[in-house]
């Protein structure tokens, strides 16, 4: 790895092993440009947020996803939609990182994206998602927008994504992720 690769944090809002939003993320690492190195985090594993856990200390599966997200140079969200809006498991790992001390979201770059067997998707579910990352004080980019509607014509068996338009559209997007993320670092440095 180069030092200009872009270090890119992959977070998938589905726990479900067969799904379309897993797949979607599974075909970035596939398309991503040889200047950005996207790995991924799980979030199966962080229990409900309570204050009373935190305030006893930060279970060790916040912790260990707080420091990969401190690692990245830039997230990439990939987000089912649950009754119009984000899926509790990703608020909720989103929501007990955002108490870190440390703040790890603050100032990165953050592409989004969505699969969903209807017809919007994605669409509010990742509005929904914007405002959070308003919130953590992130910088989301605003196209293009991945929303992959009719999902289950998009996938083959294997779980691949076979849409050609859907794949130029997470092309464009990791392209673009890494010069928006170039660019905030030269902003943070002062440059
Ligand atoms: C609780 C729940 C609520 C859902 N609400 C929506 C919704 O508002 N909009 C939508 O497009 N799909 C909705 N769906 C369908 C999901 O888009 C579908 O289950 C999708 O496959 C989930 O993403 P995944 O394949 O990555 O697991 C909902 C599914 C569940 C389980």
């Amino acid at each position: 790895m180069s030092d200009t690769t872009v270090k890119v944090l992959g977070i998938c809002g589905s726990l479900r092993d067969k799904s379309f939003n897993k797949a979607t993320l599974q075909a970035a690492i596939e398309l991503a440009p040889s200047d950005i190195r996207i790995e991924t985090a799980t979030i199966g594993d962080i229990p409900l947020y309570n204050a009373d856990i935190q305030a006893k200390g930060f279970p060790a599966s916040v912790e260990a996803l707080g420091a990969k997200v401190q690692a990245a140079d830039a997230l990439l969200l990939v987000t089912p939609e649950y009754n119009y809006s984000v899926p509790g498991v990703l608020k909720n790992a989103i929501d007990w990182v955002s108490r870190l001390p440390s703040q790890p979201f603050a100032g990165k770059g953050v592409a989004i994206m969505g699969a969903s067997p209807s017809m919007l998707g994605t669409a509010r579910a990742q509005y929904h998602l914007r405002q959070i990352c308003v919130f953590l004080d992130m910088h989301p980019l605003n196209r293009p927008e991945v929303m992959i509607a009719h999902a289950t014509t998009k996938f083959d068996e294997a779980g691949k994504l076979r849409d050609a338009t859907a794949r130029e559209l997470i092309g464009k997007l990791l392209v673009d992720l890494g010069a928006w993320s170039r660019l905030l670092q030269t902003r943070t440095r002062g440059a």
